[in-house]
């Protein structure tokens, strides 16, 4: 990791609205046609065109494009303007495109910056994560079972365990962790994508009845979410999970302990985080794109950590300059 710089005294949020706008709009007009690829192109395409305009030197630190072979913003590249401040970008132009593929709810387009040199970084597929709302903060231990933080997390919120709801991402690979939240007698919410949106309820416990997330998911997923949490004041644990012998040497030739726990500041140190999500398909979270009369509409989730302030901002984009900017192309059919 390259030196932290001093503050950010802008709202680049606000400006990162727009990009992810942009890749929500983009991906929309896709939605339910049974192509991933093709909707994710689109949303690369989209969120590369809006965050050059930003003033910002940026770099990718973490993306998804490697793990799916999709159209990507690569692991390195420059974007922004090239103007101050230099910035580590985390991006997932469209996180849950099986979700939008297949017209689901819960897909959303997310970018996250913050100082250069403050994101955890790595090429490695898979974390499992531990997240919590403010109330349960501090008292989360990855490396303990699962009914061992159940009931740290049911007694700082104040409620029996089994009347907290945990979300966890529904995978072989989570089986064991589904079946010991079962043994204790807490609900299950499992969502089928969409692990970013899933720890933002989870942070954001008073708004969406969730308490925690728990099982392991996507490694850029985890550094996303840890931004956005860390600017609304939850708490998050991970732990690099490997698919074979050779995804641990790399995170060693990577220059990370493999089997440490990565507390919410080894996700990301920094203190000046920016964060933006716009809903694609509507979920809990976010409503995604509507079409209504001559307006699409979206909804965004912005958030700065300097201020904590989190925004949730409805826009009504027009729809005939969105076909100007290619964005609603002639072609797709949306009435
Ligand atoms: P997409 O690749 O379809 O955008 O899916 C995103 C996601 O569901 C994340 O939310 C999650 O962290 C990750 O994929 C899990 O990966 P996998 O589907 O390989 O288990």
């Amino acid at each position: 990791m390259s030196e932290v710089k001093g503050g950010i005294n802008r709202n680049l949020a606000l400006e990162l609205l727009r990009v992810t706008e942009a890749g929500a709009l983009a991906a929309a007009p896709l939605q339910g046609r049974g192509n991933k690829v093709a909707a994710d192109a689109r949303a690369v395409e989209a969120i590369r065109a809006a965050l050059a305009d930003v003033d910002m030197r940026g770099t990718v630190v973490i993306g998804e494009g490697e793990k799916d072979e999709a159209p990507m913003l690569y692991f390195g590249e420059k974007i922004g303007n090239g103007l101050e401040p230099e910035v580590d970008v985390a991006v997932d132009p469209i996180e849950g495109t099986s979700l939008t593929a297949s017209g689901l709810p819960g897909a959303i387009s997310v970018v996250a910056l913050a100082e250069r040199g403050s994101m955890f970084t790595t090429h490695v597929h898979y974390m499992q994560k531990l997240v919590v709302g403010r109330r349960a903060r501090g008292v989360i231990d990855l490396e303990m079972p699962v009914e061992w933080n159940l009931r740290r997390i049911a007694k700082a919120e104040g409620l029996p365990a089994q009347e907290l709801t945990v979300v966890v991402l529904e995978r072989d690979r989570n089986k064991d962790v589904i079946a010991q939240i079962r043994e204790v007698g807490a609900r299950i919410k499992l969502i089928s994508a969409g692990d970013v949106a899933g720890a933002l309820e989870a942070a954001l416990e008073t708004r969406f009845g969730i308490h925690c997330m728990m099982g392991s998911g996507g490694a850029t997923e985890g550094v996303l979410a840890a931004c956005a949490i860390k600017t609304i004041g939850g708490d998050m644990q991970a732990k690099l999970v490997f698919k074979d012998k050779d995804e641990r040497e790399l995170a060693v030739k990577e220059g990370h302990q493999p089997d440490r726990v990565l507390c919410i500041d080894d996700l990301c140190s920094g203190d000046d985080i920016f964060f933006a999500a716009t809903g694609i398909t509507s979920g809990e979270l976010l409503h995604g794109v509507r079409y209504e009369d001559v307006y699409a509409y979206t909804q965004s989730m912005v958030l700065r950590s300097t201020s904590g302030t989190m925004r949730i901002v409805d826009a009504y984009h027009p729809i005939d300059k969105l076909r100007a900017k290619g964005l609603l192309p002639e072609q797709v059919a949306i009435r």
